[in-house]
């Protein structure tokens, strides 16, 4: 009885609205319930413009609005778009002395087809953490504009770095004086480069806080910027609004990162307890990219990886599976970041399958994909989940259970954001 109420009073209020035009209707055979962590069955999603307005259980009784858009998603699994904390939509698919030759021109059309790849393989808002001259605020406001297709975008521009650090170019000799742009030294240059960056249209603030695996000459676990320097660039991107996110791999980088306060930490290789109990108590979100090691061992020779960073990758890779292991288990805040740039963008999937093995059940990488990146980012009111008032940003799954088979967030099937269908296979 109660069912019948609930579709007669959607009805009645559709008709009121004379606004079946602008409705659409999504029949879920399943249907991931993110907040609940519950899967459901025969699931109905009305859609009103751009926006979510209702999820309630089909019935027999209810007639749908006429005029509206059904699509038929019955032999699927339908589930909020994935997000993606950690991306590199600009750029080139080169490494090494390679890249080099590539111009910031070519980076951001890579980065128009990248957008593309990312949104077609169910990847609904990406965090774009670092890209030359401010092509990233150009991709996110041509897609905004509807002049390309892609996922919603947070940028944070170029990314800010020590001198001779891993967000610094190292690989021309001294006589070339090549500096890249978001190198600064010292609190109050930090300031000014977050400030610059805000100026030209950054939605959050990257810095890094260690060396790394691609940058040359750098050591991975060294701390790059002191205390009192990150905590410069935190205070100051906070007081304008903006979240920050850190690059470290080492332990030491890690712990002054979450110290100054920054919201979230990218790999987290070298995590030790106190790090664990730090960000526990600070509240901070962990992006760790643990489905890289694989490509970068397999394919990274064969596409022009520099031996150092192959040599660094061995010992990040395995270490950095433990500490994502140990951070889960102990109930730290995690985001779902791949670092796609690294490997070939569209196979942000991918990660599903190394979370679960590492520690998290399949529900909690679905959850981790959605909710927990969406709070992240702090668009928890407008996606994330398939919930009243939220963006219509909706992938589907076919061809089996993506909770029991994990690849198959490989092939997401059906793709709307924003209201709009993208793909529908
Ligand atoms: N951008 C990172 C770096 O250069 C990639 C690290 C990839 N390796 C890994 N195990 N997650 O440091």
């Amino acid at each position: 009885m109660k069912k019948i109420l609930i579709a007669a009073a959607l009805i009645t209020n559709l008709s009121i609205a004379h606004a079946a035009d602008n409705i659409t209707v999504i029949k879920a055979g399943h249907f991931i319930d993110v907040i609940s962590g519950k899967v459901q069955t025969d699931q109905i999603i009305i859609i009103e413009g751009n926006r979510i307005k209702q999820v309630l259980k089909a019935d027999q009784t209810m007639t749908l609005p006429e005029g509206a858009t059904v699509i038929d998603l019955s032999d699927s699994t339908v589930m909020p778009g994935l997000l993606d904390s950690h991306v590199h939509l600009v750029g080139s698919s080169l490494y090494g002395y390679e890249s080099l030759s590539m111009s910031t021109g070519r980076e951001t059309i890579f980065g128009v087809v990248n957008a593309k790849k990312t949104l077609m393989a169910g990847f609904t808002a990406v965090r774009n953490v670092g890209a030359a001259a401010y092509a990233d605020v150009a991709l996110r406001d041509a897609i905004n504009a509807g002049d390309v297709p892609g996922p919603r975008i947070l940028v944070s521009g170029p990314a800010l770095g020590i001198t001779g650090g891993h967000c610094d170019e190292n690989l021309l000799p001294p006589r070339y004086k090549d500096v890249t742009e978001g190198v600064a030294d010292g609190p109050w240059a930090v300031r000014t480069k977050v400030r610059e960056n805000i100026k030209y249209g950054a939605d959050l603030i990257k810095f890094c806080g260690t060396g790394g695996v691609f940058s040359k000459g750098t050591r991975v676990g060294a701390q790059q910027y002191t205390l009192e320097e990150m905590k410069a660039i935190v205070d100051e991107a906070h007081m304008a609004g903006r979240k920050v996110t850190v690059h470290a791999h080492g332990t030491e980088g890690i712990k002054s990162a979450i110290l100054a306060g920054a919201d979230s930490i990218e790999h987290v290789s070298f995590l030790d307890d106190e790090g664990i109990k730090l960000a526990k108590k600070m509240g901070t979100t962990f992006s760790m990219d643990i489905y890289n090691d694989d490509y970068i061992l397999e394919e990274g020779a064969k596409v022009g990886m520099l031996q150092e960073s192959l040599d660094k990758e061995r010992e990040v890779g395995l270490r950095q599976r433990q500490s994502f292991q140990a951070a889960v288990k102990a109930g730290v805040k995690m985001s779902y970041g791949t670092d796609a740039g690294v490997y070939p963008h569209g196979g942000n999937g991918k990660q599903m399958v190394k979370m679960v093995e590492w520690g998290m059940t399949p529900m909690q990488a679905v959850q981790t994909a959605t909710l927990n990146t969406a709070v992240l980012f702090g668009m928890e009111k407008d996606i994330g989940a398939i919930t009243e008032g939220r963006f219509a940003d909706i992938i589907a799954i076919k061809g089996g259970d993506p909770l029991t088979d994990l690849s198959l967030f490989e092939k997401v099937s059906f793709v709307m954001k924003d209201g709009k269908i993208y793909k529908n296979e």
